[in-house]
């Protein structure tokens, strides 16, 4: 069984349909892009697999049931099985907070094993950050050491699924290419799901993508192959749009 899908779902907000018929699976180990423009869907499915939102027909599931968002102890597994990762550093972080307690709150929150200090020193690290930045607040760090921080926030669970929501929109090309390589990094040992309006930065992280438009999935494969030969008008125009192609694909 797959590590987390979504089956047959339709969904809407406020009886608005917003997605139709939408169903993919993420196996182990996998990363997933999912591409599209601004309005098509996409951070609607990430809330979907996050349980924040239920689907009006069809079911996610994840660890192998079908998620259940009623239930108290097993949003509380789930807040554990998948974590998110948002587009903006400078609002998912508590101004108000230093890096310590935005690293150990999750710890606590989610009951987690093991020390709080110990766990928040590791994720830190596994993000290239220094160990003195927990003594720092989130003013003190730069674009793209705020998103390192998030990533860390979202790695203190040990998730088995990671949700990146256009995780690097907000940055500078050059910070963009390093957290893109900290992702490559982290996708090596964890499943990813990615959410980008970009096709270079999909192409860049993801062996396999879907394409959404307008709440459905247009096309979906290997992504060396759709962007060698994309078959829907909507992804020809996508990669038409771009200046050049990336010369080496995955
Ligand atoms: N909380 C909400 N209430 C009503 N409509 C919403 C809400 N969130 C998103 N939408 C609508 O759902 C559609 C898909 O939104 P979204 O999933 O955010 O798209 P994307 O992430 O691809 O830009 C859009 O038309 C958006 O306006
Ligand atoms: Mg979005």
């Amino acid at each position: 069984m797959s590590l987390i899908s979504l089956r047959d779902v339709q969904f809407g907000y406020g009886g608005q349909p917003i997605l139709h018929d939408v169903s993919l699976a993420l196996e182990q180990g996998e990363s997933l892009g999912i591409l599209g423009e601004s309005g098509s869907g996409k951070s609607t499915i990430l809330r979907l697999m996050l349980g924040l939102a239920r689907p009006d027909q069809g079911v996610v599931e994840a660890d192998g049931s079908v998620l259940d968002i009623r239930s108290r102890p097993r949003m509380q597994a789930h807040r554990r099985f998948v974590q998110p990762v948002f587009q903006d550093p400078y609002t998912s972080l508590d101004p108000r907070m230093k890096v310590r307690r935005i690293l150990t709150e999750p710890h606590v929150a989610l009951d987690l094993p093991g020390d709080a200090g110990a766990e928040a020193a590791r994720v830190l690290d596994a993000v290239g950050l220094p160990a003195d930045s927990l003594d720092r607040y989130p003013r003190a760090f730069s674009g793209g050491q705020r998103q390192r921080i998030a990533i860390a926030r979202a790695l203190i669970a040990r998730p088995r699924v990671l949700l990146a929501d256009e995780p690097v929109s907000a940055l500078d090309l050059a910070t963009k290419v390093r957290v893109i390589e900290l992702l490559t990094e982290l996708a090596r040992d964890i499943t990813l799901v990615l959410v980008s309006h970009d096709i270079a930065i999909v192409a860049a992280l993801c062996p396999r993508m879907i394409v959404l438009q307008q709440g459905r999935i247009v096309e979906g494969g290997a992504t060396r192959h759709i962007l060698r030969a994309p078959q829907h008008p909507y992804t020809q125009r996508l990669l038409a749009s771009l200046q050049h192609m990336p010369e080496e694909t995955p």
